[in-house]
């Protein structure tokens, strides 16, 4: 039987979210420079999008760049910044053609003026689309938005407009980025790095985790679908034991 035909459809995922690593490595693997990773990542992204609108999986969120990222060389980043831009005019059509929602967290503001309104022009045109909700995540860190959340209620609080008391998991939920989209159920990284690197820290609270070795221009459906089947191999017992989930 093919691995997708054994993903049992009633318990797949709601939300993946992808730390998508690795493109560096693949490339200068093979003698390139390591933009030509990230033009090969983009393949992986249109596979895994497309896996994922089949399924259906509603919510897809990839870390596309992080906060930390703007650290790396000018070149490096000019070069991601470009290819966003170019990914962007290029997939609108397969977007609409599929209604997918396209949707956005991070310092969007931080981003160069060119893919800024590219990427408002873009969520603009697929804010009515509904099969899936698909998230980038671009000069994304969960602590600067953690921080822009505490100052956010925190004014809130100046202005008498909520009180301390009031304050809840829910309050700071609906402050996040992440506040139209369900808590991960599942967090995908790719090329052997077994760590978070600052990504969705308060939405991978009870996420199942899955570490893989292959580099991300080399992810494709079938590897996507292994990650879902080994997901639902798991119990998920949220605090409680094995017992009262069985009984
Ligand atoms: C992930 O690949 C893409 C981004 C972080 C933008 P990397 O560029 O981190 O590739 P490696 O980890 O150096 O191989
Ligand atoms: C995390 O990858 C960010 C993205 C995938 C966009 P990095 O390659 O930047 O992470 P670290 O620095 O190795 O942890
Ligand atoms: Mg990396």
């Amino acid at each position: 039987m093919e691995l997708k035909d054994q993903i049992e459809l009633s318990k797949l995922p709601k939300h993946i979210a992808i730390i998508m690593d690795g493109n560096g490595r693949w490339a200068k693997k093979q003698g390139y420079f390591r933009s030509f990773g990230h033009e090969n990542g983009t393949k992986a992204v249109r596979d895994i999008v497309e896996a994922c609108a089949e399924l259906p999986v509603p919510y897809l969120t990839l870390f596309a760049f992080s906060t930390e990222n703007w650290n790396r060389p000018k070149i490096e980043v000019n070069t991601l910044m470009k290819l966003l831009v170019s990914s962007l005019k290029k997939e609108i059509k397969t977007l609409q053609e599929n209604n997918i929602k396209l949707n956005a967290i991070g310092d969007l503001e931080a981003l160069p003026k060119k893919a800024y309104d590219e990427l408002e022009d873009v969520l603009e045109k697929t804010k009515n689309n509904s099969r899936m909700t698909l998230t980038l995540a671009l000069s994304y860190g969960s602590r600067e938005e953690i921080t822009k959340t505490i100052k956010e209620i925190s004014l809130k609080v100046k202005n008498n407009l909520i009180s301390p008391q009031d304050i809840d998991e829910s309050v700071i939920n609906n402050h996040l980025y992440t506040r139209d989209l369900p808590d991960v159920d599942l967090l995908i990284r790719t090329s052997g790095e077994q760590r978070i690197s600052n990504f969705l820290l308060w939405q991978i609270a009870y996420a199942e985790l899955y570490f893989t070795e292959i580099l991300w221009p080399d992810y494709r459906k079938k590897d996507l679908f292994e990650a879902i089947l080994n997901y639902q191999n798991r119990e998920r017992r949220f605090g409680k034991t094995s017992e009262q989930l069985n009984s």
